[in-house]
């Protein structure tokens, strides 16, 4: 009898020791740990938004502001200030091809794409075309 009892009780302090640490039921927990960016699954509301997002392409402007931005708008390594004329005249005069080359291949500190690697060339393109609107 009391043979018996041991293991019973070790498994029962043991499974409350379990169930002790994390807090929460079991489905919390998995929840909890479900990698990131799993939790939207197909037809969930948050996962429409997520597929609208990605199936249009994103507008220069929105391209920017997610990667762009991050060096343009502060300067770092050099990049050319937003809309600041006295930066950007000598390279707009190299040409939009000469620009969109540099953006798709990086050129010194600018890395390829501008860290934007799932952009098409169009969508490279009107972040360019973006980045000159504001040059005045
Ligand atoms: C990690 C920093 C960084 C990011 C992010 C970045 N740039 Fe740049 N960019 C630079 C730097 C630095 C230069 C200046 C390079 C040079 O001429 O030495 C530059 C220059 C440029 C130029 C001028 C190229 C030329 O030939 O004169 C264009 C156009 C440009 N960037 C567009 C973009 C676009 C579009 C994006 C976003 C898709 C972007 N950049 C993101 C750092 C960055």
């Amino acid at each position: 009898m009391k043979r018996r009892f041991v293991p019973v009780l070790a498994a029962i302090l043991m499974s409350a020791w379990v169930y002790a640490v994390p807090p929460g039921n079991e489905q919390e927990i998995v929840d909890r740990i479900k990698p990131f960016g799993s939790l939207c699954r197909a037809g969930d509301d948050c996962a429409s938004a997520i597929a609208a997002a990605a199936s249009g392409p994103l507008s220069g402007q929105a391209v920017y502001d997610q990667f762009c931005f991050a060096c343009h708008a502060v300067g770092v390594g050099g990049a050319p200030l937003l809309g600041d004329i006295a930066q950007w005249e000598p390279r707009i005069a190299k040409g939009m091809d000469v620009l969109m080359a540099s953006t798709v291949n990086g050129i010194n500190a600018m890395p390829a794409k501008g860290t934007c690697m799932n952009c098409s060339d169009d969508e490279l393109n009107d972040a360019v075309a973006y980045m000159l609107e504001q040059v005045q």
